[in-house]
């Protein structure tokens, strides 16, 4: 359940069987022609709350200001600092374990924010948290290799387009339908975690904005099934963790 649509008697009373909570985490940016801006957000919240419907959990509002810096040379990508953005996760967390709760799962879209979370659990080590991104499931990467092999990518990826296509709308755009250049090992290494150079160098090298991703693979069916599978497996990960 969302955290915002209950009061805090339901809040305290589910505490006292569970004390744990789901917090999504996105990002507001650019995802090439096609992707829409709260891509990373919509997907994040969205498996969050799926999952939280199976494993009967309560799902904080999702954090979609975050570090983005590399794209803040396209129109409508709001970032914050990582530095900030780890500020906010910390005290957000440090607050959640003086009410009791004990247990946070983080439900990543961005690989942007992987550096400055893992800053914010340090701080905090009164509480357990645990931290996972909704691509890190076997059976989710098992289907985004059988329908998009290389064309995946890193940015702007067929998987996350084809989820808000089945949840929010399809976009189409020219640019969008040749594919992009292809990524080098050596680049995907060099920059995993969005570890991308400054905006203007960022926009000059992959100027629609996609990454290697070849975006318009994608459909809303596969983002129908990469939502159920990928809420599966974070359900039986949460349980997990949880207990
Ligand atoms: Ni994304």
């Amino acid at each position: 359940m969302r955290l915002e649509h209950m009061t805090w008697h339901e809040v305290d009373a589910k505490l006292g069987e569970n004390p744990s909570i789901f917090l999504p985490t996105g990002s507001t940016e650019q995802h090439g022609p096609i992707g829409l801006i709260g891509t990373d957000t919509i997907c994040a919240d969205t498996i969050a709350q799926r999952a939280a419907d199976i494993a009967d959990a309560i799902v904080a509002p999702a954090i979609g200001y975050t570090p983005a810096p590399f794209n803040m040379g396209f129109p409508g990508t709001m970032s914050l600092s990582p530095t900030l953005f780890q500020a906010v996760v910390s005290e957000l967390l440090s607050g959640l374990a003086t009410q009791g709760f004990r247990n946070v799962y983080i439900l990543n879209g961005h690989g942007g924010n992987l550096a400055p979370l893992r800053k914010s659990i340090e701080e905090n080590p009164q509480i357990n948290v645990r931290i996972r991104s909704w691509w890190d499931f076997d059976p989710v990467n098992q289907l985004r290799k059988k329908w998009y092999g290389d064309w995946e990518g890193m940015h702007a990826t067929p998987s996350e387009v084809a989820i808000t296509q089945a949840l929010v709308r399809i976009v189409t755009h020219h640019e969008a339908d040749t594919p992009p250049e292809k990524l080098s090992m050596e680049y995907i290494k060099a920059h995993a975690g969005d570890r991308h150079g400054p905006p203007d160098e960022h926009r000059r090298d992959f100027p629609d904005g996609r990454v290697g991703s070849h975006s318009a693979l994608a459909c809303p069916d596969h983002g129908a099934e990469l939502i159920s599978v990928a809420a599966k497996a974070i359900a039986e990960d949460y349980k997990e963790f949880c207990s």
